[in-house]
């Protein structure tokens, strides 16, 4: 039986940036939103520096959280280190949108801080920065295989061509935090997150309910294995861009509080029973990495590391530890 340790966390762009540049991501995002008109916690929030301080804030907390689970992750030492994230138009696009996908290549690359908001970022690393993993195929074919076998129609890819920049942002952005030396065999997993919310060439997302039981089916797979397994939730919930209930110009707090609660307590499959317009109305579309994940670690609480509130960077982010 597979030893497993989860870690949840999340991946926006900003994360790479100092905080000085957080309020250029902001203002790109809010330029989308027609008569974009903030609320009144971003307008207290924002301050008279234009939200420097609680950008200061806040980005030495994703720090910190990322360090938490650093530390842990390299302490636990897994055999595969297993990235659920969801890809944004990068290596997936109109000519292949399935809902699930996992890599069962050999390797895999990834360049952050090639995306034009990453060129300035914390490490101050050059654009072209290269970071490379080895993956470990027979692991997740056979995970495939037993995932196919069990009814899960999963779709599988063992080279990433769709996208100059290797692994998409879900994936490497944590992994600059977590793996920066590719010391643990990576193997990324991918879901269509955008689903309806990209226009009508996109397939929905796939459903809540639908993710646990897949999660729960990669459980199936893992106790039949003797490795040690480290699975990561990577994204954000309720996104303000995305929050439709809001006008999109605004995170859900209130939905997302009740959404943690439920982690926190071992609840997670309640998550499982949101439908789909309930997630598109919060803006918590990219959550479904995060229920893939519930359904993987079942009912134990997790231990919250940080939560981050601030309308100011843009989505309620989450840090957490299963044990
Ligand atoms: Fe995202």
């Amino acid at each position: 039986m597979a030893e497993i340790l989860g870690l949840g966390c999340s991946h926006g762009p900003i994360i790479l940036n100092p905080a000085e540049n957080w309020a250029n991501s902001r203002e790109r995002v809010f330029a989308r939103v027609p008569n974009y008109e903030p609320p009144p916690q971003l307008v207290a929030e924002l301050g008279d520096d234009n939200g420097l301080t609680q950008d200061r804030k806040d980005q030495q907390r994703v720090v910190d959280s990322f360090k938490v689970l650093h530390d842990r992750l390299h302490e636990f030492n897994p055999d595969v280190l297993m990235i659920i994230g969801d890809d944004q138009a990068e290596n997936f696009k109109q000519e292949n949108l399935p809902p699930f996908c996992i890599y069962t290549g050999s390797q895999v690359e990834g360049y952050p801080f090639q995306r034009p908001g990453a060129r300035v970022n914390l490490w101050n690393a050059a654009p072209d920065t290269k970071y490379s993993f080895s993956c470990p195929k027979e692991f997740s074919q056979a995970m495939r295989n037993h995932l196919i076998r069990d009814g899960f129609d999963l779709a599988s890819s063992s080279a990433l061509k769709g996208w100059e920049w290797g692994l998409a942002h879900a994936h490497i952005n944590p992994l600059v935090f977590l793996d920066p030396e590719g010391k643990f065999p990576l193997l990324p997993f991918f879901v269509n997150c955008y689903g309806e919310e990209a226009g009508p060439d996109y397939p929905p997302r796939p459903t809540p309910q639908r993710c646990y039981q897949l999660g729960q089916g990669i459980r199936k797979f893992l106790d039949t294995r003797s490795e040690k397994i480290a699975v990561v939730a990577s994204s954000s919930w309720s996104h303000s861009f995305l929050a439709h209930r809001f006008q999109c110009r605004q995170i859900d707090v209130e939905t997302d509080r009740r959404n943690l609660e439920w982690v926190r307590s071992g609840q997670g499959v309640k998550l499982s029973e949101l439908t789909p317009e309930e997630l598109q109305e919060s803006g918590d579309h990219e959550i479904l990495n995060w229920i893939i994940t519930l359904g993987i670690i079942g009912d134990k609480p997790a231990n919250i590391v940080d939560v981050l509130e601030s309308q100011t960077q843009l989505a309620y982010r989450v840090t957490a530890i299963w044990e």
